[in-house]
């Protein structure tokens, strides 16, 4: 970040303030504010924080003009089509691609920390056995606080990395367990000689009654999955974690304050309430009438998977999925998936639609994630629990960063007070 010499001039009840203005590596200035009530005793307006930058970041970029989405600078759509999951982890955590070595060395780290500890089977087992695999996640990620107490101190730098590494290593051995439990199966250890998506896979469908082989194409379209939702910058989960941590809270704390956040059908929940909407859609005849829900004002459907708060042309995570896909169906022999039927004509009816084109609403990456989640066997409920063992590692970056950056600060917004001024209570018998 580079103050410029720029800055902008703020004229307020006769007085005027000079604001100074950063400028980014890419993207729009920054306006810094901070002394700004100090100075002009007031605050600024922003819901939903449509126009603040609540921190400064060197991890992920996005153009949402251009459906731009760059890791430590390298374009996603490289990453998915030349890297693997636990090499893009590499990069997020700790900034450039690694060497043969270091790849080698980080993988043995996390593939060391596959296992949960025994006793955790415990907590699982204190859930009803219809929970929602996410409901499961958040608790079970928030009690790892209760096991790894050598990994809570949040100042020791060493206890942060092994927290880190412990996280990526086990929210998939969580996510598969929390599913195993949710279907009546017993629980399947990880395989350490597998790599992280055939693991999932393996932890996930293989039974102890018969072998189970993962197919090396479903696995790629695994990887492939985790590739693309492992960081998105300051989403609502991410920004979610960052506030929970700006307390100091140990880290796994924050982390199920993520997956909390991510289980919303706005966010990493629309993967599920996707899926559901084509079920219900069911037939291509029917899509006119969901188009015609999603347009009006007084129906508050919206056709999930479309539409993004940053991206206002084009989800360039979306445009890799669709043609994984359309691979995957055809391995599957599912190519004629009426479910994917109706998702294509609904895009393009979408696309073409001037509603849709006039407020920029696009498919992003859940519209297609669904599709191909389910064809690999995922019940719907799978599908926002596989979202957050991939995005833990963005949260996990995120999180470093930000703890280990001087500035850090708790996290305090302010508000635009809108209820009663001052008034004495009245008794009971007077009301
Ligand atoms: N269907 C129909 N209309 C929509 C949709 C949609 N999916 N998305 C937005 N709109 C309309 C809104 O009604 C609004 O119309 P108005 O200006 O007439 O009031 C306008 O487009 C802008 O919508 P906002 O909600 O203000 O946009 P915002 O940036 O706050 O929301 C969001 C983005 C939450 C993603 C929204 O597009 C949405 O709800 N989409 C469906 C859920 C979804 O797919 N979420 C996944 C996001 S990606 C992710 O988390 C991985």
């Amino acid at each position: 970040m580079t103050e410029t010499q720029k800055s902008a001039t703020l004229s307020l009840k006769g007085e005027t303030y000079e604001l100074p203005i950063f400028s980014p590596t890419a993207g729009p200035d920054v306006l810094d504010i901070r002394k700004l009530y100090a100075q002009a005793g007031v605050f600024t307006y922003d819901p939903g924080f449509t126009s603040t930058a609540s921190c400064d970041s060197t991890i992920t970029y996005i153009d949402g003009g251009k459906g731009e989405l760059l890791h430590r600078g390298y374009p996603i759509d490289q990453l998915a089509s030349k890297s693997h999951f636990l090499e893009v982890c590499y990069l997020l955590l700790y900034g450039e691609l690694p060497t043969a070595t270091q790849l080698e060395d980080f993988e043995t780290r996390v593939t060391r920390h596959t296992m949960v500890h025994e006793q955790m089977h415990n907590f699982f087992r204190g859930f009803r056995r219809d929970a929602h695999p996410m409901a499961t996640l958040v608790g079970v990620v928030g009690a790892m606080s209760a096991f790894y107490h050598d990994s809570l101190d949040v100042t020791d730098p060493w206890q942060r990395e092994v927290a880190a590494i412990r996280l990526i290593a086990k929210l998939p051995t969580i996510a598969a367990m929390a599913y195993k439990y949710s279907i009546g199966q017993p629980f399947v250890y990880p395989r350490n000689d597998l790599d992280y998506g055939a693991n999932f896979l393996h932890m996930c469908f293989s039974v102890p009654a018969e072998e189970y082989h993962v197919n090396p194409i479903l696995s790629r379209a695994m990887d492939r999955i985790l590739i693309l939702h492992a960081d998105h910058e300051q989403n609502a989960s991410t920004s979610t974690v960052r506030l929970a941590s700006s307390s100091g809270a140990n880290p796994f704390a924050c982390i199920a304050a993520g997956i909390a956040c991510l289980w919303g059908p706005a966010h990493g929940g629309a993967n599920q309430a996707c899926l559901e909407m084509l079920k219900e859609i069911g037939s291509v005849d029917r899509i006119p009438e969901f188009i015609a829900r999603a347009k009006d004002k007084n129906d508050p459907f919206r056709l999930m998977g479309f539409g993004h708060r940053v991206y206002k042309n084009t989800d360039p995570r979306a445009k890799v999925l669709k043609q994984s896909a359309d691979e995957v169906l055809e391995l599957l022999g599912v190519e004629d998936n009426p479910l994917l039927q109706v998702a294509k004509e609904l895009e393009q009816t979408a696309l073409n639609d001037p509603y849709f084109i006039e407020k920029k609403l696009f498919p992003n990456v859940d519209f297609y994630s669904g599709i191909i989640l389910e064809a690999m066997g995922f019940p719907t409920s799978m599908f926002t629990p596989i979202f957050a063992v991939s995005r833990t590692v963005g949260w996990i970056s995120q999180w470093k960063e930000m703890i280990a950056d001087p500035q850090n600060k708790i996290g305090r917004p302010r508000q635009l007070y809108l209820g009663e001024t001052l008034r004495d209570y009245v008794d009971i018998e007077k009301r």
